[in-house]
């Protein structure tokens, strides 16, 4: 005599609604830049497909994973507590797995330093996930961390998160060997996808109902499949019936070529904004960060940006307190922000990485964090303060605005994105969501603009004989 599975011994009616205790659930948890979430929307739409239902909780799910970031101190600290954290929420049998670029860099110490974690993945290594997971329903814990240089995931359908907007990987890993960084030992050599298999995907998500997308790289602009460059990307991309919007991050300012940027300012649907990265505004900084451009070479690529694409949105990463990173250093940076005029910076301490080339400089050179703290405040105010007199003088302009979701305060109000990346709160309701609109900038807190819609003015007929 045997026994069929429960499932199967129920009436053909109720095979069809499995309660959920017999169905796998997962859930994933992300931290970390744009990369990391689109590889977690690809790992759900991995395991989706070989049968997991995603939930939206950590609550009893039968799988957690936590996709994770390595890129400050910070970053990896909230992780580990994260993962004490979620001990509270697992049955005795959850499996949990620790992915991502802490994964990578870890490897087994993760094992040892935490009982209940029995997969560790880097990045290049998802294939192998749900082979993983039975695996650790068996008792048996992993390390799953070697670079595949081929690997894009081509054949993995992504589970979106966002209903507005899609993410797409065009490039895995990083050439630069920036002194500070520790993405190039989690992320692996550069290596692009093919054009096609990025076009292919746009026009899925197109169909999906999206109508902007991100190419997502670490020097996105370096992107080279061997035959096209970047500027053959973005007109491909740009040309796909269907999409109204094609953002990209992040370039380097090395890899903006001219052909680049004239593809940009010549494809319509290429939105007018550039997150170009700076980190310093020193040229003796900048080189002891190995960025491979000077202070000068910079501001030249910027107002090459500018002198092309009218209108354009210049947003930057800042790292205050690198090694040896002196008052005069410092107040490079200061100045560089108030000549260029940032729309928008995100400013971020040093952090000091193992492994990383930084780690070899001499001990004297290191900044005294009461110092970083300082030169943090002073950044942070000039940036907000360039910022803000830049948005004022934008009020009583007009803005396509896509809206992407309701705002935090609530209340019948919309968070909404112009082409230039501007944040743009619209009075409106949810069904509105995804949609386009035409917006007057009304008000600004100094970063966040408030928009009343407005008719656009339909264009005016031809005067006979005029
Ligand atoms: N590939 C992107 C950057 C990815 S990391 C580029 O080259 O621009 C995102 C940002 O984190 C970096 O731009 C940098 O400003 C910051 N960052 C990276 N490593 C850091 C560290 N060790 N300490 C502080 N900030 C760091
Ligand atoms: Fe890191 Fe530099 Fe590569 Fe960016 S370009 S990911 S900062 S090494
Ligand atoms: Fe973090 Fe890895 Fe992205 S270190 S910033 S998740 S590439």
């Amino acid at each position: 005599m045997f026994f069929l599975p429960s499932a199967i011994r129920r009436p053909p009616s109720a095979v069809r609604h499995l309660p959920s205790d017999t169905v796998p659930t997962v859930y994933i948890e992300t931290y970390g830049c744009q990369m990391n979430v689109s590889d977690s929307e690809l790992m759900l739409g991995k395991l989706t497909a070989e049968g997991y239902e995603s939930v939206d909780g950590p609550e009893g799910a039968d799988v957690i994973l936590v996709n994770t970031c390595a890129i400050r101190e910070n970053a990896e600290q909230r992780v580990i507590g994260r993962l004490g954290e979620l001990r509270r929420f697992m049955k005795k049998d959850t499996i949990l797995g620790v992915t991502g670029c802490m994964a990578q860099r870890l490897g087994p110490k993760l094992l040892e330093s935490n009982s209940r974690v029995s997969l560790v993945v880097g990045p290049d290594a998802y294939r192998a996930l749900p082979h993983l997971i039975d695996g650790a329903r068996r008792g048996e814990r992993f390390t799953a961390t070697d670079f595949d240089l081929e690997e894009h995931y081509e054949d993995f359908q992504a589970r979106r998160f966002e209903g507005v907007k899609a993410w797409i990987p065009v490039q895995r890993g990083c050439d630069y060997r920036c002194t500070y960084c520790i993405v190039p030992y989690t992320r692996g050599p550069e290596r692009s996808r093919q054009l096609a298999d990025v076009v292919r995907e746009t026009q899925e998500v197109v169909a999906q109902g999206l109508t902007e997308v991100v190419l997502l790289g670490q020097t996105v602009n370096s992107y080279t499949d061997g035959t096209h460059d970047f500027a053959d990307l973005l007109r491909a991309v740009g040309a796909v019936p269907g999409i109204r919007r094609v953002r990209y991050t992040s370039p380097h300012p090395n890899d903006f070529s001219d052909r680049v940027i004239a593809a940009m300012a010549e494809t319509e649907t290429v939105c007018e904004h550039v997150h170009l990265p700076m980190q310093s505004g020193s040229s003796r900084t900048l080189k002891r960060m190995l960025r491979r451009y000077t202070r000068e070479e910079y501001f030249a690529c910027a107002a090459r940006l500018r002198a092309a694409i009218p209108g354009l949105g210049l947003t930057t990463d800042i790292i205050v307190g690198f090694p040896g990173e002196t008052d005069e250093e410092f107040d490079e940076t200061i100045t560089a922000a108030q000549e260029i005029g940032f729309d928008d910076a995100y400013m971020f301490k040093f952090s000091m990485r193992d492994g990383t080339p930084a780690t070899r400089f001499p001990a004297e050179l290191l900044v005294p964090d009461d110092v970083i703290d300082a030169r943090f405040e002073r950044l942070k105010a000039t940036v907000r303060g360039i910022a803000r007199e830049r948005n004022m003088k934008r009020l009583g302009e007009r803005r396509e605005v896509l809206i992407e979701k309701e705002a935090r305060k609530g209340g019948d109000l919309l968070q909404a994105r112009s082409r230039d990346f501007k944040t743009v709160i619209v009075p409106g309701d949810p069904s509105m969501i995804g949609t386009y609109c035409t917006v007057e900038l009304t008000g600004t807190t100094g970063s966040t603009f408030m928009g009343t819609p407005v008719q656009e003015r339909a264009p005016l007929p031809m005067a006979a004989g005029g």
